[in-house]
């Protein structure tokens, strides 16, 4: 579980399922991210808070406000520990955009990730047509490392892939 001063971070549970369900239901969400589909079948919501007994290796973090307890969205870290690092991905309910939320997250996630997992690269990818998700990874001190064009598929169009990164020296210069 982690904390900050707005948000709590918690594991989901199946009790979470309807909520998800409800949040992810929606263009706006599965437009800039590769594997959320869209509509969002039933059952879906459950199946995927399930998968998580078995990923014991990767943190999937349900956001929730502090004061209503509310779900508002998804931060996680896929690690690859022969590697020490890991790729941070989060999303966020349209109704709670642009409060400084998805920052927020994912800053005390990239904490965890370098000071409890003790990591040495923390990674993360949007699609170049999603700048307010590369303002989220700025603000929380990333570098952009390129582009990878044309690197996925997304409803049948080729989309361009901006990388960035933070390492563990970078986290450090920042903390001192
Ligand atoms: C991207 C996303 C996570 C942002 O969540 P959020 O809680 O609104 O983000 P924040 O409020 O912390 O920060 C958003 C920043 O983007 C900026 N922004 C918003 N729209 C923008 C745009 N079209 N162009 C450039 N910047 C934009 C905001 O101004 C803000 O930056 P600022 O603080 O410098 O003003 C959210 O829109 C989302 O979940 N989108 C769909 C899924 C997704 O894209 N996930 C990420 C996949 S890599």
């Amino acid at each position: 579980m982690l904390t900050t001063e707005r948000l709590l971070l918690r594991a989901f549970t199946l009790a979470d399922a309807p909520d998800l369900q409800r949040l992810l239901n929606t263009r706006e969400v599965a437009l800039n991210t590769l594997r959320i589909p869209f509509p969002y079948p039933d059952g879906e919501a459950e199946r995927w808070i399930s998968t998580h007994e078995t990923h014991k290796d990767d943190h999937a973090f349900a956001i929730t406000l502090r004061r209503t307890e509310e779900l508002i969205g998804c931060v996680g870290l896929h690690m690859k520990p022969d590697h020490d690092h890991a790729e941070l991905g989060y999303w966020i309910g349209v109704p709670y955009w642009g409060l400084g939320y998805a920052t927020e997250a994912a800053a005390v996630v990239v904490r965890f990730g370098f000071e409890t997992l003790a990591l040495n690269r923390i990674f993360a990818m949007h699609f170049s047509r999603n700048p307010a998700s590369g303002r989220v990874l700025q603000k929380i001190g990333m570098r952009h490392e390129g582009t990878l064009r044309q690197h996925l598929k997304k409803w049948d169009e080729y989309v361009d892939l901006e990388c960035y990164a933070i390492l563990r020296n970078d986290f450090q210069s920042l903390r001192a």
